[in-house]
This record gives C-alpha cells, structure tokens and sequence, in this order.
C-alpha cells in the first residue's frame, strides 16, 4: 500500500472559534498539525496581546488528551490599535502576526480597517519591529465584481503598501487568482502566500453543481479554472513563497443553509488529506513536503518540526456532518463523499 510520511505539517491559516466550537474542531487540527496560526476574528475580536494570550489559554486547555499542539496567536489590527499593542505583542512568543481585515470583506471583519492611511504608524512599527502582517486581501466597494476583488486589492492597496514599507512582512492569506500568484511570485521575500486545499481542488462551478452549493461558499470566493491551475502550480512549484493554510472555518449548519449563508469552508477534518489529492492529482506528491512542512515554518523564522505523520492512501467516506457544540453541527468539505487518503492510525 503507499504510504507518505512527512515531518508534521502546519496550518499556517486557520479558524478555531471559541468554547464549544472550538472545543468541537480542535481535535481535527491536532490530529494532523504540529502547530496552527489562529485567527483572530472571533465576536469580539481579539485586539490584544492580553485577549490572544489568554485565547491562547483556553485553546490549550481543549487541546485533547495525549495531543501535542501549539497555538501561533494573531492580534486583530484596528483603527484603534496602539502602536504600543504591536510592541506588547511582539514580546510574547506566542503572538506571530498581526491581521488587517478590511471591514466589511468577510466573516466577522466589521471591526477591521477602513482606511488603511489610519494604521500606518503601526504597520510602520510592524515594519521595524519584524511583526509580519497577515492580509485578507479583497477590497469591499460593493461596486467592484466579488471575482475581481482580490486583484483590485492588489493593485490598490498591496502594491503601495510594498512599496511605502518595503521591510514589512507580509502574508497574503487564502490566495485565489493568477493575479495573486504572479504578484507573489515577483515581489521580494518579504512577501508570501498561503494555499487553501478547497482552492487548490475547486473551481466557481462547485458554488452551482446542480443548484446552489452553500457549504462551497467562502470569501474569497471560488474563481475559475484558470486560477485553480495556477494556485496548483504555485503550490507544486517548489518556492517557499508559497505554503499551507486551511482557512478552515467552522460554522453551524443552519447559518451557510440560509437565505444569506455565511463565508467559510471547513476542511480540518482531513486538511492534510486533501492536500494529499490535489498533489497527486498533479502528479507532485514529493513537492508536498515542502509545502506543507517546511516552506511556512522558514517564512516565520520557527524550527521546522521533527515528529512524523504518516499517510496511507485508503479511501474513507467523509461524515455527513459532525457535531459542533450546543446541539449544532457542521457540514465539512467533501460531506458524504470519499477522500482517497487517510492519516496512519488517525
Ligand atoms: C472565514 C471565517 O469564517 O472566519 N471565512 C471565509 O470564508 N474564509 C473568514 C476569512 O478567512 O476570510
Ligand atoms: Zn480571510
Ligand atoms: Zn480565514
């Protein structure tokens, strides 16, 4: 049977919530990751080094028996955010980066940045201090096509914000388009991206594959084939200026199957797995290493890690659903369909 061990990988992009939510999907991610970048953009946010670390504390504390895990922490940028914030955070080991959410692009982003003119004395302090910035990269004029957003930010607010702070670290999350990926790929080293593996394996017709399909909905939102191909290639490419990040995202049922279904795909429940198929579909299996291992790890100046996981390929049939708390479930990627890998022993 093959079989592919890899050092454990890192999901350098990811939603745990909180309480019982949190408490639901968290075994996933330790099942299968050594460490996660957490988002911050829980109900209320959290905007500081106070809020993260004892955020950090309760993800900890829910981390199940036996499993060894460690929470990398985020500071949701404000308007308001104190430059002094990003120094307080910048002394704890726990915090890695720091998340512009411009308002209004998605999930719980009312309290991000409207006006990126109004942060820069912190983005500056993030410059000099080595904080990276963790971007959602979509501009929110509702005038602006949902499938041209990403690209308009680009053009717009990325590349003057590279060339005003060339120093500052910046990692544009859950990349979609061609667009980004040449962006990326041409920008200096300061500049990375991350992959998620819905990205990597659907193009916008799951969103409409025999009616519409709200568990394929998350922003940013799916784009044609063109832009998976090119996520695919960048993620198989080998550049370290590409690596792993979920964005899995966990939401109860009820509020996607609705007349205004929320954003966010859940993957967790076989992250690495899926990965594992669109590499091999690719015929690149031996690029996903890098990818998922170690490429993240070095942009973030962190040891790669030395524990082992071991993939089987075995097909397995996904849940239907999996309990989230409160009486509530969510619907995973793949719901009711296989998935021709599974973890060793998982
Ligand atoms: C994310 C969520 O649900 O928190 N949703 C999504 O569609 N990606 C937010 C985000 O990462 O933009
Ligand atoms: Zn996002
Ligand atoms: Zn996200």
């Amino acid at each position: 049977m093959l079989q592919l061990t890899l050092p454990r990988p890192d999901d350098w992009h990811l939603h745990l919530r909180d309480g019982a939510t949190m408490g639901a999907v968290l075994p996933h991610t330790v099942q299968r990751f050594a460490r996660a970048i957490v988002m911050p953009n829980l109900n209320p946010p959290i905007t500081t080094t106070a809020q993260a670390l004892a955020y950090r504390e309760r993800i900890v504390a829910a981390i199940p028996d036996g499993g060894r895990f460690a929470p990398l922490m985020t500071l949701y940028l404000t308007e308001n955010t104190p430059a002094e914030e990003i120094v307080r955070a910048s002394e704890s080991d726990h915090i890695l980066g720091v998340k512009l959410y411009p308002a209004g692009a998605t999930t719980h982003s009312d309290a991000g940045v409207r006006n990126l003119s109004r942060v820069m004395p912190v983005l500056e302090k993030m410059a000099e201090l080595g904080m990276p910035l963790l971007v959602h990269g979509e501009v929110t004029d509702p005038g602006v096509d949902i499938f041209d957003r990403e690209q308009r930010f680009i053009e717009q607010v990325l590349t003057p914000l590279l060339e005003r702070l060339p120093e500052l670290k910046v990692v544009l999350e859950h990349i979609t388009t061609r667009e980004a990926v040449e962006f990326v790929s041409t920008a200096g080293e300061n500049l990375a991206a991350t992959i998620t593996a819905h990205h990597l394996l659907l193009n916008r017709n799951a969103l409409f594959s025999g009616g519409i399909r709200p568990h394929h909905f998350c922003l940013p939102v799916l784009k044609r084939e063109i832009h998976r191909e090119a996520l695919l290639a960048a993620a198989i490419s080998g550049s370290p200026r590409f690596f792993l990040g979920t964005d899995s995202a966990p939401h109860p049922r009820h509020t996607k199957e609705s007349s205004c279904g929320c954003a966010g795909i859940y993957t967790a429940h076989a992250a690495i797995e899926l990965y594992a198929e669109a590499f091999e579909q690719a015929g690149a299996l031996e690029r996903l290493e890098g990818f998922a291992c170690h490429f993240g790890a070095d942009f973030y100046g962190l040891p790669r890690n030395e524990e082992t996981i071991t993939l089987v390929k075995e097909s397995w049939t996904v849940p239907q659903h999996y309990p989230l708390g409160s009486g509530t479930t969510l619907v995973p990627l793949r719901a009711g369909g296989r998935i021709g890998w599974r973890i060793a022993n998982g």
